[in-house]
């Protein structure tokens, strides 16, 4: 993988560049549509290719690992056949779903074991096994198995949790150095930066992670709970002790506001479930601000779902029809919902590139944090 550098803005510290892969490039910023189980919800792979149209989509260890399960990944000859998504592909290591199972898993220092969310199964993940089954899943970027702290997080469990993270990631690093990519094309491997929200653990941690020098560095534990203040705060920490030459990823984030904001500290590459999953419960988002379309005041306007027409769905039908989806339950309310959120994350982020290569990026940014600050 290799990663230009192609301009940072002088008032703010947002960057784009561009990353290149085995399966093509990626211009940075970036939001990268989330495909937890080999799909991005409610989304045609075409769809997606040709109209949303982003370099790189996200896929999940935990759940790829449930099912399919890497027997058939392999068979299939790796997760881009498999779901027949030729552009890049990165997965999360699990290390946050096996957090959100709270209750029906245990964290000692050899790994975690957990129940399965499915049918009960007990199954255990090691740093070790993780990178083998994110060889196997076999996206371009894989993610180091870490432990996502909860919000509020106590210190000393923030402090402990950190330096176990780190000696995971030594362990992640050690079990690749002798395990060969299982397809014809490389991966490139990201540590994951925690400290929960201590000024003073995440620039250790930072430290730490820009120390092994790997292709990227990401940002992990955010988006947890804590107010956006306290993120900001976290990444500007982070951000000030990261080699510029790589890129970042914020990982879980965000809202559009969340995701300019944090451009402008910068970082490079965003992931979230927002777009996605609040669209499949009428929430759409927009330069202007959020709407919940399962409001009445819908129910008569029959203007375009959105005059930017980031999609073609946003001009294809109104906003009144949409509503009328979501009354009755219909398949294709959800999936309209999801064409335009993504469309608009992935508009916004490309925009935000155009304006710091135009030199305008802080201004652009000010103006649509404060415009998209509405509920419609
Ligand atoms: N996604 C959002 N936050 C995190 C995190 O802290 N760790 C991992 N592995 N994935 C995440």
């Amino acid at each position: 993988m290799t990663f230009d550098l192609l301009h940072t803005d002088p008032e703010t510290q947002a960057r784009a560049g561009k990353i290149q892969t085995d399966h093509g490039s990626i211009e940075t910023p970036i939001f990268m549509p989330v495909g937890t189980q080999a799909t991005v919800k409610a989304v045609h792979q075409r769809e997606l290719r040709e109209d949303i149209n982003p370099d790189i989509i996200l896929g999940n260890t935990y759940h790829l690992y449930l099912r399919p399960h890497t027997d058939i990944l392999k068979k299939a000859g790796g997760i881009h056949k498999f779901m027949n998504w030729d552009r890049n592909i990165l997965t999360d290591s699990g290390g946050y779903q096996v957090y959100s199972l709270a209750n029906n898993r245990k964290i000692t220092e050899e790994g975690v074991k957990f129940k399965s969310h499915i049918d009960g199964s007990m199954h255990w993940f090691t740093p070790e096994t993780v990178m083998q089954i994110e060889r196997d899943i076999g996206a371009d970027i894989i993610m180091a198995f870490d432990e996502c702290t909860p919000y509020p997080c106590d210190y000393g469990y923030a402090k402990d949790s950190m330096h176990m993270t780190h000696r995971w990631l030594d362990r992640c690093m050690n079990a690749l150095k002798e395990m060969p990519y299982t397809y014809d094309y490389s991966q490139s491997f990201f540590p994951i930066i925690q400290g929960s929200t201590y000024k003073d653990l995440r620039k250790q941690s930072a430290e730490y992670i820009a120390g092994v020098n790997a292709d990227g560095n990401a940002i992990g534990g955010l988006s947890v709970g804590e107010p956006a203040e306290e993120m900001y705060a976290m990444t500007e920490v982070v951000t000030a002790v990261l080699p510029h030459e790589k890129p970042r990823y914020l990982m879980g984030v965000g809202t559009p506001i969340n995701i300019l904001e944090n451009i402008a500290l910068g970082i490079d590459m965003f992931d979230c479930v927002m777009p996605t999953r609040n669209a499949r419960n009428g929430m759409l988002f927009t330069a202007h601000g959020t709407i919940n379309i399962k409001n009445k005041k819908w129910e008569d306007d029959f203007s375009a779902i959105d005059e930017a027409n980031y999609t073609w769905v946003d001009t294809e039908y109104s906003k009144a029809y949409l509503k009328h989806l979501f009354k009755v339950n219909e398949f294709l309310g959800r999936q309209i919902a999801t064409i335009h959120n993504l469309g608009f994350y992935l508009w916004l982020v490309r925009e935000a590139r155009k304006h710091i290569l135009a030199g305008d990026f802080k201004s652009w940014k000010n103006m649509m944090v404060k415009q998209m600050d509405k509920r419609l």
